[in-house]
């Protein structure tokens, strides 16, 4: 079963899945061109490059490790796109060693910044390697979520240590080490040269949500999942959100 089938996992990426598709559609119905080139740097073990392949689309992924790139290639085969999905053993501070600039009709950067020391020479490289009027997805951790996820848990301090610390971190045994308010993403990607056209919250309630109570309910998954989409685009739970989505389109 593909992830985008399963339910439970669909909720960690169901929103983003949909503003994806979404993009890319516009993206080839603007192009003329069905297959589109997307690169998704950080891909990993290909939670969005093989769903991205499966739509058609020649998918480079560009990743440090190289045990991802190992289950990526395994995944790609498994799904029957292995001709349309390409790993490459590489760092997106370094992008163009391995990559094309301005080579692509869409960049996907998701779960990645967070990790990287200069987020701002990542997001460039992500955009520098868009052609013009390709489009942009950025996935950030959120902030707020963090600090209200922590609160929940009774871990009070660490909540508020992750409001004053500059990275967003709730303390030493944190293992996220950077976090990101929806402003600082829109303003990383604006000042890299991509027009934000749509902020999505991702993951406002799911990971607050007792585990028993979504598997047990019967529907409770696609309640959940339609309470996610819901409140996504609403400013009002960006600030809350386990993660923030940003989409965009680089300027010509
Ligand atoms: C949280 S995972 C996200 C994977 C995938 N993008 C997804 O959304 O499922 C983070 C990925 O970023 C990769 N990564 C870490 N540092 C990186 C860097 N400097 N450049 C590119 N990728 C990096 C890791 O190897 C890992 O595969």
């Amino acid at each position: 079963m593909s992830d985008q089938l399963r339910p439970r996992a669909s909720l960690r990426t169901a929103v983003v899945w949909e503003v994806l598709k979404d993009a890319l559609d516009r993206r080839a119905e603007a192009t003329g061109r069905d297959s589109l080139d997307v690169l998704d740097t950080g891909g990993g073990t290909g939670n969005f490059a093989v769903p991205v392949a499966r739509l058609g689309h020649r998918v480079t992924v560009v990743d440090p490790s190289p045990n991802a790139l190992f289950a990526l290639e395994r995944r790609a085969a498994e799904a029957g796109v292995a001709d349309r999905v390409r790993g490459v053993q590489g760092d997106i501070l370094g992008l163009f060693e391995v990559a094309d600039r301005a080579g692509y009709d869409a960049v996907l950067c998701h779960g990645v910044l967070e990790y990287v020391d200069d987020p701002a020479e990542g997001v460039r490289n992500a955009v520098d390697a868009l052609r013009p009027s390709g489009a942009l997805s950025l996935l950030g951790a959120g902030l707020g979520g963090a600090v209200l996820a922590r609160a929940l848990a009774g871990h009070f301090v660490e909540a508020r240590q992750a409001l004053s610390d500059p990275a967003g971190r709730w303390g030493e045994g944190d293992p996220v080490p950077r976090r990101f308010t929806a402003e600082q993403l829109s303003e990383l990607v604006d000042a890299a040269g991509v027009e934000v056209g749509a902020v999505h919250g991702v993951r406002v309630f799911a990971d607050l949500v007792p585990g028993v109570l979504v598997d047990t309910e019967p529907g409770a998954v696609e309640a959940l999942l339609a309470l996610e989409a819901a409140v996504a685009e609403l400013p009002a739970f960006h600030s809350v959100a386990t993660q923030l989505h940003v989409l965009g389109e680089k300027r010509a």
